[in-house]
């Protein structure tokens, strides 16, 4: 309006010319300006390349030269403007890998029944010693795989962690920083991991560090004639009409924002849950357009799956809670919550003594 106004009497078709000149050479600029830059450090977009050949880095896959892009195509109307204060999960995940470990699933996985990965913290060495030394021992199966995967350590813990995994090889380093309030965020690391690198694992276990699994119970539960061929089924301790937590005092605080309803959707506890292999690309696909919630199990098991219309089962083996560790327990289980170092030694114990009888 400015220098419209300041050309005084100039004629009406004069003006139009005008604008239709400055309205070119905004789309000129636009078409030839870089993109903005992103609000926060390398957000990529979800999903992951896709898988049919076996993979390259993911990184390089995503770090293409835009300047040698073919024309671009004209820009496509601006979706509808959205609360700036509602943050999708494409703003804040950082897609790829640090440490992908590619050889810890031969074949994409094809020869796999089970997939273990158990999200653990830089700092939880001991707890994937205890791990390692007791049930992890499943993992020299050929048919079970298992991982830990980390969120990118802190600088101090970086030494350390270097020297584990070269003794062991088993860290998978994603690229958001590890805290605890980006567990939603090592979640799904963890699902492009299995998209990317064995996504032909029929099944995914999802648990954390100071689980006891129950393995050989596990791969029964998995392998059931009535569970076997399952499509689009998450497996787990399933939690029904809970409601999100509104007092900003709770350690499970969701603000309206965060989530608008006023049920959370059934979801299963995050602990361990079990997912059908075909699951986890359309889980990853829809997670970045989603409202980011730092709660992993309602926004993977729960808001996610309910979208994309992936059952939850219920099942009373998943215990996902610390349970008197008596062997029938244990034998019976396939999942117990709030194991420490020295305790995952005993329930190792317990569900291979050999010598007590269970009603099956
Ligand atoms: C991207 O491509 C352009 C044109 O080919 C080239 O001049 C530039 O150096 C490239 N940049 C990178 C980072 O590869
Ligand atoms: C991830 O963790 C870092 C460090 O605690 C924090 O700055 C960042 O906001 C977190 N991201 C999300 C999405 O919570
Ligand atoms: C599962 O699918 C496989 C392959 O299609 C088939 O051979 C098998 O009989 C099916 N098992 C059950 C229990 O339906």
């Amino acid at each position: 309006m400015g220098v419209l106004g300041a050309a005084g009497g100039m004629r009406r078709a004069h003006a139009a010319a005008l604008t239709a000149l400055a309205a070119l050479l905004l789309l000129l600029l636009a078409r030839h300006a870089p993109a903005p830059p992103p609000r926060r450090p390398r957000p990529l977009h979800l999903p992951p390349a896709p898988h049919v050949t076996p993979p390259a880095a993911p990184a390089a896959s995503l770090a293409h030269n835009t300047t040698t892009h073919a024309p671009t195509p004209a820009p496509t109307p601006a979706p509808p403007p959205r609360d700036p204060r509602i943050i999708l999960t494409r703003d804040v995940y950082v897609a790829g890998h640090e440490r992908p470990h590619p050889e810890l699933c031969p074949a994409l996985g094809a020869r796999l029944q089970l997939l273990v990965l158990v999200t653990s913290a830089p700092s939880h060495a001991s707890a994937r010693d205890a791990v390692r030394l007791t049930w992890g021992h499943y993992a020299s199966r050929s048919d079970v795989a298992l991982a830990f995967v980390l969120g990118a350590p802190p600088a101090a813990l970086r030494p350390a962690i270097d020297a584990e995994d070269s003794l062991y090889g088993d860290l998978i380093v994603g690229r958001s920083i590890d805290s605890y309030s980006n567990l939603t965020l090592k979640t799904l690391s963890m699902l492009e991991w299995a998209d990317t690198y064995c996504p032909r694992a029929p099944r995914l276990l999802k648990t954390d560090d100071d689980m006891f699994i129950n393995v050989p119970r596990l791969l029964k539960f998995a392998t059931a004639p009535n569970r076997v061929n399952a499509t689009k089924t998450i497996w787990g301790k399933v939690v029904k009409k809970s409601l999100p937590k509104r007092t900003t005092k709770s350690k499970y605080y969701v603000s309206p924002l965060q989530f608008p309803g006023k049920v959370f959707p059934d979801f299963a506890t995050g602990p361990a849950y079990l997912v059908s292999g075909d699951a986890i690309r359309t889980l990853l696909g829809a997670a970045g357009g989603e409202r980011y919630l730092r709660l992993e199990d309602v926004f993977v098991t729960g808001v996610l799956a309910a979208r994309l219309k992936i059952s939850r089962v219920h099942s009373a083996e998943f215990y996902n809670r610390k349970v008197a560790p008596h062997p029938c327990a244990v034998q019976r289980g396939i999942a117990i919550h709030m194991v420490r170092y020295h305790e995952q030694f005993d329930l190792w114990r317990k569900l291979l003594d050999g010598k007590t009888k269970c009603a099956s």
